[in-house]
Formats: C-alpha cells, sequence, structure tokens
C-alpha cells in the first residue's frame, strides 16, 4: 500500500522485491568494490553521510565498516520493507534509518560532508528538487555522489526488461546530470562512465 505522505507508485513495488535483493548480489564482492570506492573519493572516518536510496542498506553497512567511532549514516528510502531488512543487519548507533523520499532528507541544513547515491538516481522524479535537497543538507564544501557500478548502457538495458512500474527508468548520460548539477552552483569534480563504473562526484562550493 502507498504511503500517503510518499505517494511514489515505486514503494510497493520495492517493498515486493525486498527479501529477494540480497540474493541477487554478490555481497563479499560488493563490498570490495564500495571500499575501493570509498578509498577513491576519500570518505573520512569522522564523516557524517547520507545514503540515499538505501534499500537493504548494503551501502550503510560497508560505510560502518569503513567510518570510524565518529563517523555517522543517516540512511533513508521510501520502502519500509526495504527499511526492515536494512535495520535488522545491524544494531550500530552510528545509523539512522528512515522512511523518507530523496528530496525530503531528514538532517538540518548544512550538516552532512558526504551524500551517496548507489542504484538509485534512476528512480527519482522531480531531480531538481533532489538536486536542490543534497545543497540544502551538504556543509560547504560537502561532495554527492551518483554511482552505479556497471555502465549507463547496462543500468538502462536491465530496467527496460524489468517490472512495469520501473520499466521507463532511465539514467541519463553522466554529463546531463553533471549540467543539472552545475545549474545548482556545484562543481563537478568526475565523471565516468564504462563497464565497470557510472560516476559523478560533485562538490557543493562554499558560497553556494
Ligand atoms: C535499485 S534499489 C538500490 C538499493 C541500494 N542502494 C543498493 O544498491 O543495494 C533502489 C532503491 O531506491 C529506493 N527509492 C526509489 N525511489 C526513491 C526515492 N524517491 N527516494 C528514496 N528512495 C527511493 C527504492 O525503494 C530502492 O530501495
Amino acid at each position: 500500500m502507498t504511503n500517503p505522505l510518499c505517494p511514489d507508485p515505486r514503494q510497493p513495488f520495492f517493498d515486493s522485491i525486498a527479501d529477494a535483493w540480497d540474493g541477487w548480489h554478490d555481497l563479499p564482492a560488493l563490498n570490495a568494490q564500495l571500499a575501493d570506492f570509498f578509498e577513491h573519493v576519500g570518505v573520512q572516518p569522522d564523516e557524517s553521510v547520507v545514503d540515499v536510496g538505501c534499500g537493504t542498506g548494503n551501502l550503510t553497512l560497508a560505510l560502518l565498516a569503513w567510518l570510524g567511532p565518529q563517523g555517522r549514516v543517516t540512511a533513508l528510502d521510501i520502502s519500509p520493507a526495504m527499511l526492515a531488512r536494512a535495520a535488522r543487519k545491524t544494531t550500530d548507533a552510528r545509523v539512522t534509518w528512515h522512511e523518507a523520499p530523496a528530496d525530503r532528507i531528514p538532517l538540518p541544513n548544512g550538516t552532512c560532508d558526504r551524500i551517496l547515491c548507489f542504484s538509485a538516481w534512476p528512480h527519482f522524479d522531480r531531480l531538481d528538487h533532489v538536486v536542490a535537497e543534497f545543497s540544502r543538507v551538504l556543509c560547504p564544501g560537502g561532495q554527492a555522489h551518483i554511482l552505479h557500478l556497471i555502465s549507463k548502457e547496462e543500468v538502462n538495458r536491465i530496467h527496460s526488461e524489468a517490472h512495469p512500474t520501473v520499466r521507463a527508468d532511465r539514467l541519463p548520460p553522466v554529463d546531463d546530470v553533471a549540467d543539472l548539477f552545475r545549474a545548482n552552483s556545484f562543481t563537478v569534480i568526475e565523471t565516468e562512465d564504462n563497464a565497470s563504473r557510472y560516476l559523478l562526484s560533485v562538490r557543493k562550493e562554499p558560497r553556494a
């Protein structure tokens, strides 16, 4: 059933696949790829990080393993079933789980160091609102990353064969997403789109 506060038609779909999700992934291999990514973008031990579209929490768990005792993760998703599975995996007090959409991050202005959006960007509507929300919650100099561990072509091929609810969801060319962030006063740090990674890294400028 759709949450009246979050009437995204994808919510029941993602609820319906929550129990199967982890079985579709090689989690040890994923953890190794995510650790490489954290090193690549320079995640520091004491950061406050937001995981947008956290699903069953695999990125968040990898972050908890990477961060130190002062690190924090705010993990959010529109799917209660995904969140329930995620929350069952850890009792770590450094993470808080929230049922919330990407354009309503439950944090005060300027209070997080980094936002990670892993395998979730194609499912967001109102991308201009999402980018504005990222700008609101990031501290000056904070970074955001749109990450997939496959190419745009592969993401979009998978979606084109998926359930009708998400069949039209598309990952845009990385340069188009970069332009959207630039238009909202972010600086683009890096773009990449190849067989092993689609990545956009941006920085919120201090005076944005
Ligand atoms: C393909 S799954 C990826 C989950 C997780 N990031 C991972 O890679 O394991 C996409 C997730 O995004 C969530 N999602 C979809 N639309 C969302 C929105 N507008 N705001 C927040 N989460 C959303 C879904 O519920 C789902 O859990």
